[in-house]
């Protein structure tokens, strides 16, 4: 038999080229796009050529264990699941495919709360520790009907994004006029044509729909613009008042997610969240924002003996994921790589990216000599000024 494509790609990096070639080239722009230049977006991968390793020899890596715990929960290695909007567009397994992959490797999955499968279809499709995202909505009672819905499908925790009060400004989805679902143009249709395979599950499947908002607002109508949704839907005048309403009504561990500074950390720490993602939401959201790992150190500094401290955007390689653990982050987070995956194969192509950060976090650990997660630390890192080019 042939091997699939996904079994040949041995980095992230081979897994967004082969996504980009499976799927109509405005969607992979939308799970690939940035905010306006585009400048966090790099500076996210930037900001990890300001560290190098240094390795330790002559130490016994015959064996190595990747597990930790972060909020008390036990998980194979230090790598979660972000929340992804509109994941079936990506691939017609959508969010069951990527929830029932981190099943397999042992790790957490965030459902965000513009899913296209419901908060009730994922929790019976796995039993892997789940996290809700969650967006403020200007109908609050939506949000409380969110908080019991989690509660009883057995949600672990609930997190709150911060970095989003408005829609980021992504040109490539306006010059693409990308719409949910996308509408047929002759360009898309040529598009279309170029891609079969996802075509054909594209119109197969049930129509696409916001699964747990289906019939509110703008969700209710046949085609809209997701930018239009949010301005709409989205409370742009939420406070921490807010936030700590949130942490009341939710009752349980609560997470906040899209931390860029030390303040805020501190904030989050003072209205009793138990873990933060410092994010800048994979650089789709304001632009000019350093890169997330640029900013760690302060945050870690500041509150990371009071507060589980979690970070994404940018991380494609398990020594990124070491780097961030050395600087102090309890565990990193990715979202486009587990999408590049679903793309490339469905819940294959989402084992396969999980495969290679478990392989490369388990062979650098080896390299360098630390034997578990708790012995990195910033003795492995040197810090330097120059920066690596841009690849
Ligand atoms: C296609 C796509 C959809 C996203 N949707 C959400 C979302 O619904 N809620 C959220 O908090 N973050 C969302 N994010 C941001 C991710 O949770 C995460 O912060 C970001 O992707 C991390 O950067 P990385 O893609 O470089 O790993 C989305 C990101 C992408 C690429």
């Amino acid at each position: 038999m042939r091997e699939k494509s996904h079994e040949r790609c041995f980095s992230i990096a081979d897994l967004r080229e082969l996504a980009r070639r499976r799927i109509p080239h405005a969607v992979f722009d939308y799970i690939d796009g940035g905010a306006e230049d585009e400048i966090t977006l790099t500076n996210n991968r930037r900001a990890f050529d300001r560290y190098q390793l240094n390795a330790s020899a002559l130490v016994d890596v015959s064996q190595i264990d990747l597990s930790t715990t972060v909020l008390g929960e036990k998980i194979s290695m230090p790598l979660l699941l972000s929340p992804t909007a509109m994941t079936r567009l990506f691939h017609h397994e959508g969010e069951i495919a990527v929830v029932k992959a981190a099943q397999q490797a042992g790790i957490i999955y965030t459902l965000s709360s513009m899913s296209t499968t419901s908060i009730e279809d994922i929790a019976e499709s796995s039993n892997t520790p789940k996290w809700f995202q969650i967006y403020v909505w200007r109908d609050r009672d939506l949000l409380k009907n969110f908080f019991k819905r989690c509660k009883e499908t057995g949600y672990r925790a609930l997190c709150l994004t911060v970095d989003l009060p408005v829609h980021g400004n992504r040109e490539r989805d306006l010059k693409n006029g990308l719409t949910i679902p996308p509408r047929i143009s002759p360009k898309l249709l040529l598009d279309l044509f170029r891609h079969p395979y996802w075509t054909y599950h594209f119109l197969q499947n049930d129509a696409m729909q916001l699964a747990n908002v289906a019939d509110h607002g703008l969700a209710s109508q046949k085609q809209f613009i997701l930018k239009d949704y949010i301005d709409s839907q989205f409370d742009p005048a939420v406070t921490w008042e807010d936030a700590i309403w949130m942490v009341e009504q939710w009752d349980g561990p609560f997470v906040i997610k899209g931390i860029s500074h030390s303040e805020d950390a501190k904030r989050a720490v003072e209205i009793g969240a138990n873990a933060i993602v410092v994010s800048n939401h994979g650089g789709r959201q304001l632009d000019h924002a350093p890169g997330t790992l640029e900013v760690l150190e302060d945050i870690v500094a500041n509150v990371g003996s009071k507060i589980e401290i979690l970070i994404d955007g940018g991380f494609r390689r398990g020594t990124d994921i070491i780097k961030a653990i050395a600087l102090g982050a309890k565990a990193c987070m990715i979202g486009r790589p587990y999408l590049y995956g679903l793309c490339a194969g469905g819940k294959e192509g989402v084992d396969r990216t999980l495969q290679i950060y478990q392989e490369e976090l388990y062979r650098n650990m080896q390299l360098i000599g630390c034997r578990t997660i708790s012995e990195i630390d910033s003795r492995i890192l040197k810090k330097t000024t120059e920066l690596a080019a841009i690849k």
